[in-house]
């Protein structure tokens, strides 16, 4: 099972319709509840399968100006991981999954000249996403694609303070915000 649908909405928290935040919730996080639940426990029985939470690179600090979406996001982080450690035994592989920036169509739509393929060092394409999301699976409770993403969540989470780490988090997103 692959939790993957989310919404997200940028800009100033206290300026983003309440009702938008709320939906991104169900979404993001009570849709993920629900259907882990009901999935997990079929899969206990058979004693296989695999659950993937996707998360994101903004679940790892608080990200300013994308608040309530880098929240419901470390509850994607924070589920794998428990549940990796809780269903291993069982024969379920459970796994978070963090992207960086992806060139799918909601980042196109807030990314001013991006087109589909356009990839680079920081921005990867979705089928290699999806590959590396599902290579990880079975082998730890969280994951990021690729040596660079891997190392910028090592530099953000063991070397900066998470103060640090949420200012330079809202520098990058508020250009054009704060
Ligand atoms: N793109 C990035 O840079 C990036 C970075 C970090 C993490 N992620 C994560 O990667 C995942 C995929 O993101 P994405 O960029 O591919 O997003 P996207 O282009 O906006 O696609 C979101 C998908 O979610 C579905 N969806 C939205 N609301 C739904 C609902 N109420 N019920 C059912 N499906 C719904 C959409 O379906 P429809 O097409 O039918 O609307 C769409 O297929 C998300 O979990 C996101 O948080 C993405």
């Amino acid at each position: 099972m692959i939790s993957n649908a989310a919404v997200g909405h940028v800009g100033r928290f206290a300026e983003i319709e309440l009702s938008r935040m709320v939906s991104a919730i169900d979404i993001n996080v009570r849709a993920t509840l629900l259907l882990t639940h009901h999935f997990c426990q079929g899969m206990i029985r058979r004693h296989r399968c695999g659950i993937v939470l996707f998360s994101s690179s903004s679940a790892y600090q608080g990200t300013p100006f994308v608040a309530n979406y880098s929240a419901t996001k470390a509850y994607n982080l924070c589920l794998g991981e428990a549940l990796w450690f809780e269903l291993f035994k069982h024969g379920v592989d459970a796994l978070a999954f963090a992207p960086g920036a992806t060139n799918t169509p909601s980042l196109r739509t807030s990314k001013h000249g991006l087109k589909e393929g356009d990839k680079g060092l920081n921005m990867h394409l979705p089928e290699e996403v999806a590959l590396a999301a599902l290579s990880s699976l079975g082998r730890s409770g969280s994951a990021r694609p690729g040596v660079l993403a891997t190392l910028e969540t090592f530099f953000i989470s063991k070397v900066l303070s998470r103060k640090v780490a949420v200012r330079i988090a809202g520098r990058i997103i508020g250009k054009g915000f704060s």
